[in-house]
Formats: structure tokens, C-alpha cells, sequence
């Protein structure tokens, strides 16, 4: 049987509240419309299931983001394009996931911590402050800046919509619809 086209992988990092999983929806029609098979791959909502023994700390996160990595890898090979919403705090993981995937869209939810603990919408920023919970990213767990991301969003001076408008755009021009960017452009 042949194959149809490529998928790729669009991976969203960025601190909590952010916009990751917001944009993420919002890409989803998006992507359909276009005649792509599209699934989002949720951090928070892969740990209810596949990462629910995993916590927070490092290697807890290095192997959740390794998991849903190789679930990408799999979509993605499978003409799919999964987009992954986690916050994958670490340039390693996130190197490992570009490794493991091939096709990779690393897209940089570029929210100033500040707007995202006014935002803060799971409660999570102002437990942390409050000393009620631990390993928060952004507060007393690392957040380590994506140096090279494909595609970079800030979301202070645009709706979801137009953000997602806007890496649409972006994915577009880098020609992912259509086979990928030329080899060596990255
Ligand atoms: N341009 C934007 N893109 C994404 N979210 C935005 C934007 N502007 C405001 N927001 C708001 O910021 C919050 C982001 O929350 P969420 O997507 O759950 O963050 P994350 O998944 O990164 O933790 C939502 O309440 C959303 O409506
Ligand atoms: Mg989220």
C-alpha cells in the first residue's frame, strides 16, 4: 500500500498557562480543514493515562516527554499530525524528541512568566507561591528557553485564534505542508 504524505510533529513548550493546550485546540480544525489527520497530544491529559505513575521531577518529565515522543513519532510516520501540548522544561528532552521524531515543529509558546501567573489557570502559580505545592516550572523548577525553535508565538498581544493563525502561517511558509523544509535549512 502506498503512503500518503508526511506528517510532522508541531511540539508547543512553554511555561504553565502559556497557551499551549489553547492553541493546540485551536490548530486542530485548523489542520483538518487543510485535509490532515490531526491529534492533540496533552500533557496533562497523558497523565491521567500512559504517564499516570509519573510525577514531577526530572526524570519524571524527561521520560513523559520521551513517551509522548514516541507516540508522535508514530502518528506522525502515519501521515497524522499530532500536536503536543507539554511544557518540557528541558532542552534535552526536547532534543531527544526532535531525535526520535525526524520531523519536528518546535514551537515556542513565548509567555513572560508574569502574564502567566495573572493567568494561571489551573490555580497552580499561586499554590506554588503559597508553598502548597512543589516542582512548580516557573516558580522553583526550571523552564530552559528554546535557543533554535522553528516557530515562535507570543500570545500577550494576540487572541488563540490569531496565534494559531499565525503558526499556521509559519508552517506554510517553511513549506511543512508540503514534504518539509529543504534538507540543512534548520
Ligand atoms: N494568544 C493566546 N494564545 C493562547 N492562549 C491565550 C492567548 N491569549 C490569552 N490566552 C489565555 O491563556 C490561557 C492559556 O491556558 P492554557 O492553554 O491552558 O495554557 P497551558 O496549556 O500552556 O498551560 C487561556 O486562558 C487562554 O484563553
Ligand atoms: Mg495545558
Amino acid at each position: 500500500m502506498t503512503r500518503g504524505p508526511k506528517g510532522f510533529c508541531i511540539w508547543l513548550t512553554g511555561l504553565p498557562s502559556a497557551g499551549k493546550t489553547t492553541i493546540g485546540k485551536e490548530l486542530v480544525p485548523r489542520l483538518e480543514a487543510r485535509g490532515w489527520f490531526s491529534d492533540l497530544l496533552d500533557g496533562d491529559e497523558i497523565r491521567l493515562g500512559l504517564s499516570a505513575d509519573l510525577g514531577f521531577d526530572r526524570k519524571s518529565r524527561e521520560t513523559h516527554a520521551a513517551r509522548v515522543a514516541f507516540l508522535s513519532k508514530l502518528l506522525a510516520r502515519n501521515g497524522s499530525i499530532p500536536i503536543v501540548a507539554l511544557i518540557s522544561p528541558y532542552r534535552s528532552s526536547r532534543a531527544q524528541a526532535r531525535a526520535t521524531i525526524g520531523r519536528f515543529v518546535e514551537v515556542y509558546v513565548n509567555t513572560p512568566l508574569d502574564v502567566c501567573e495573572v493567568r494561571d489557570v489551573k490555580g497552580l502559580y499561586k499554590k506554588a507561591r503559597a508553598g502548597t505545592i512543589k516542582e512548580m516550572t516557573g516558580v522553583d523548577d526550571p523552564y530552559e528557553t528554546p535557543e533554535h525553535p522553528e516557530i515562535v508565538v507570543e500570545t500577550q498581544q494576540m487572541s488563540p485564534s490569531q496565534s494559531a493563525e499565525f503558526i499556521i502561517g509559519e508552517l506554510d511558509r517553511q513549506g511543512w505542508f508540503n514534504g518539509g523544509p529543504a534538507l540543512g535549512s534548520h
